[in-house]
């Protein structure tokens, strides 16, 4: 199949570049032609494990990247929409889908034979069917299931894990407005015979996505409450109490030999500083948003940010207890981004921290493996040092908050050991056990 993506952020490039990897031939557009040339040179504009060396295998032969929108879209079957929808405080933004959905349409004026038209960007109910399908519609003067097809598929995919995800799916979702829309999208992913395919309408293809998410997000939520709770309560540390409601059989199922499953969800009910990223953030807030405007109030997602947007602040407080006065003192902040195997930095719980720990006047000194610069704060200087190494960034510190739960700050302890006055560590992410250190707080355990 000839497919052509608009958007080559994470998802669409991820996307564009996978189903390039399963046989179809793809074009990326971008208006960026920065990015059009990095792809086009097989060199991904962000990082994503796997990506590039994908990108090697396919860039030149089924996957190319233009910034002639038009040309794509005349050139392929299938054109999925992948641009970005913020939230612009008040709703989704969707300027980006309601242009792309309009040069489609102009494109598909100039075409003679059917067409798709997928959304893949994560949109509240009803905005394929009554925002995309009339501006596709306006702009072809072609009538939507006679001349073309429509649909949704939400993508389901973790930053740091999106190759894998998008290669071994746990289910794929296709709303469709029509049969033969469905059978475009059947036939776009005819390489993943045996994954659970769920068919069904636009509109609840678009509330599985903001349902999943809100789902995780509120069992963060839900978490870091009781983790609050429980630092609050004393002696009481919230790892332990996850534990044992993790063994609950519903959580953990015991198979015949007596072992258990571990299901992935089971992390979102752990404690920590806070979810980040471009999705939980502005998903969570735009589904509560999408409530509002039809009179159904969310109180219970309304909450799930309030407790996020404190969360960070928790570490804080964890570490006034030992330092009231952090003016002068050095801390050293581990990790920026917003998870491990990624430098998405966006809604990252440690950008309010540094911002909390400049504004009282302590020396920071950041070291994250991959994220090395921040908009709007320039490293460099007194206050502010990018560390090269973790080494180097705990050494002489008062303080070590750790924000981010990549694998390489497992080795703080034997880095700390050597240390005559060893400072502070803060667990944001509860990674470390307490007992390997002399001055421990955690979120959770206080
Ligand atoms: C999330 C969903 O997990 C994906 O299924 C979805 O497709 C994606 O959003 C999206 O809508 O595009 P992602 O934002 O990449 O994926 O990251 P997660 O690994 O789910 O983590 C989100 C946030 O929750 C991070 O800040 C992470 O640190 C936090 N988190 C995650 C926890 O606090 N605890 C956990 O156990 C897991």
């Amino acid at each position: 199949m000839k497919v052509s993506i608009v958007g080559t952020g994470y998802v669409g490039l991820v996307s564009g570049t996978c189903l390039a990897h399963t046989g179809h031939t793809v074009t990326c557009v971008d208006i960026d032609t920065a990015k059009v040339d990095a792809i086009n040179h097989a060199k991904a504009p962000i990082y994503e494990e796997g990506l590039d060396e994908l990108l090697e295998k396919n860039v030149g032969c089924r996957l190319q990247a233009t910034t002639d929108l038009e040309a794509a879209v005349l050139d392929s079957d299938l054109t999925m929409i992948a641009v970005g929808t913020p939230f612009n405080g008040d709703e989704i933004d969707l300027t980006f889908i309601r242009q792309a959905a309009q040069q489609i349409g102009e494109a598909l004026a100039k075409k003679d034979s059917w067409h798709m038209v997928v959304v893949k960007s994560t949109v509240v109910p009803g905005t394929t069917e009554d925002v995309v399908l009339p501006l596709v519609e306006q702009g072809s003067g072609k009538k939507a299931g006679a001349d073309f097809g429509v649909g949704m598929n939400p993508e389901f995919l973790r930053e740091g894990n999106a190759i894998e995800d998008f290669m071994n799916p746990d289910r794929i979702v296709l709303g469709g407005i029509d049969q033969r829309s469905l059978e475009a999208l059947q036939a776009l992913y005819a390489g993943f015979p045996n994954v659970d395919i769920l068919q069904t309408s636009p509109r609840t293809a678009e509330m599985i996505k903001y349902t999943a998410n809100a789902l995780l997000a509120t069992m963060i939520s839900f978490s870091n409450e009781i983790g609050n709770l429980c630092a609050a309560t004393g002696n009481v540390d919230v790892a332990e109490v996850v534990k044992g409601v993790h063994l609950d059989k519903r959580l953990s199922p015991i198979l015949e030999d007596g072992n258990r499953i571990t299901p992935a969800f089971t992390t979102y009910i752990e404690a920590g500083c806070g979810f980040g990223g471009s999705c939980f953030p502005k998903d969570v807030k735009a589904l509560s948003a999408y409530g509002s405007k039809l009179n159904q109030p969310m109180p219970l997602l309304d909450a799930v940010i309030t407790t996020n947007n404190a969360q960070p602040m928790k570490m804080m407080e964890m570490l006034r207890a030992h330092h009231a006065d952090l003016a002068g003192k050095t801390v050293s902040l581990l990790g920026l981004a917003f998870k491990p195997g990624s430098d998405d930095v966006r809604e990252s719980p440690a950008i309010p921290i540094l911002d909390a720990l400049l504004a009282a006047g302590a020396k920071v000194k950041v070291y994250d493996p991959i994220v090395k610069s921040l908009p709007g704060r320039p490293f460099g200087t007194d206050q502010l040092r990018s560390s090269d190494s973790l080494a180097e960034a705990v050494a002489d510190s008062d303080a070590v908050l750790l924000t981010t739960r990549w694998a390489e700050f497992e080795a703080l302890p034997d880095l700390l050991s050597a240390c005559s006055n060893p400072p502070l560590v803060v667990d944001g992410r509860r990674m470390l056990d307490k007992s390997d250190f002399a001055r421990y707080a955690g979120i959770g355990l206080g």
